[in-house]
């Protein structure tokens, strides 16, 4: 059954989230009994083949958050807002966050950031009644900003900056606020200061809950390892072996089979001949 916000935040067990952009992503899910689904804007490196989350459109989000409600109607879904949906103004934000919740069935947004112009929209949403999932550290829709895919944290300015902005978001009214790429202990702080959930990636164990792309974890690009996230099955290598042996079985005349094949009547194909 659909966990709400409180049982969410009241979990004695870490939450665990996984990403999803389809309907079987969203099936699987469901299935597997997560607590959370995000439709991340991590659909645009690991679906549409961008090279970066900005060109993802409000548009993107919205058909592929559809698809994955559609699969998993009992799960809490939270839909990242993409880049340029709520930099523009409160009600620029509002009227992105109101089309994805309305159209897609989503529980929850999520954004990155944590300046005053973020914190702003974070309250209007929240006192709206429109819940709101905060990000820091890495923020994949600014990271040319910050650097790089880099790691946050390590020095004085960037930790400081991480917790300040965690706490400034369940002060906005951030329900949860994911903390990605950032070190172990700088997480245990934060965990330790917020009484919202954290959610980490690439953040070590002791946040609240954890998240990762499923496409990492379910191992679907050979040779791509990533550190912050573990390899649980092979499913890139089992869809190359699968397809190179169908492509050698239809070469070989080996499928289709009889099994795989319709009978007609003698009588019915002799009257075509
Ligand atoms: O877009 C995404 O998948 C995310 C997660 C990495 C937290 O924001």
């Amino acid at each position: 059954m659909k966990r709400s916000i409180p049982e969410l935040q009241h979990s004695d067990a870490p939450l665990v989230m996984v990403t999803a952009y389809d309907y079987p992503g969203g099936r699987h899910a469901e299935a597997a009994g997560v607590d959370l689904i995000l439709v991340g804007d991590s659909l645009g490196n690991v679906v549409l083949g961008y090279d970066s989350t900005a060109p993802v459109t409000l548009g993107d989000m919205i058909h592929h958050a559809r698809a994955v409600r559609r699969g998993a109607p009992g799960t809490f879904m939270v839909v990242d807002l993409p880049f340029g949906t709520y930099h523009t103004g409160v009600q620029d934000a509002m009227r992105s966050a109101v089309r994805v919740i309305q159209e897609t069935g989503a529980d929850a947004i999520k954004m990155e950031g944590a300046t005053p112009e973020i914190l702003q929209v974070v309250q209007t949403l929240t006192r709206n009644g429109i819940p709101v999932m905060g990000h820091v550290g890495l923020m994949p829709q600014t990271a040319t900003a910050q650097g790089g895919l880099r790691v946050q944290g390590k020095d004085d300015g960037t930790a400081r900056a991480t917790l300040d902005g965690a706490v400034a978001l369940e002060a906005a009214g951030a329900f949860s606020v994911v903390l990605e790429a950032i070190p172990a202990r700088l997480a245990n702080l934060i965990s330790e200061r917020l009484s919202v959930p954290t959610i980490g990636i690439g953040a070590g164990v002791g946040c609240d809950g954890q998240v990762l792309v499923t496409h990492d974890l379910l191992g679907v690009y050979e040779g791509e390892d990533k550190k912050i996230a573990r390899r649980y099955a092979e499913v890139g290598r089992l869809s190359r072996e699968a397809i190179e042996t169908y492509a050698a079985e239809v070469r070989a005349r080996a499928f289709p089979t009889k099994e795989n094949s319709f009978v007609m009547k003698d009588d019915v194909l002799g009257k075509l001949y």
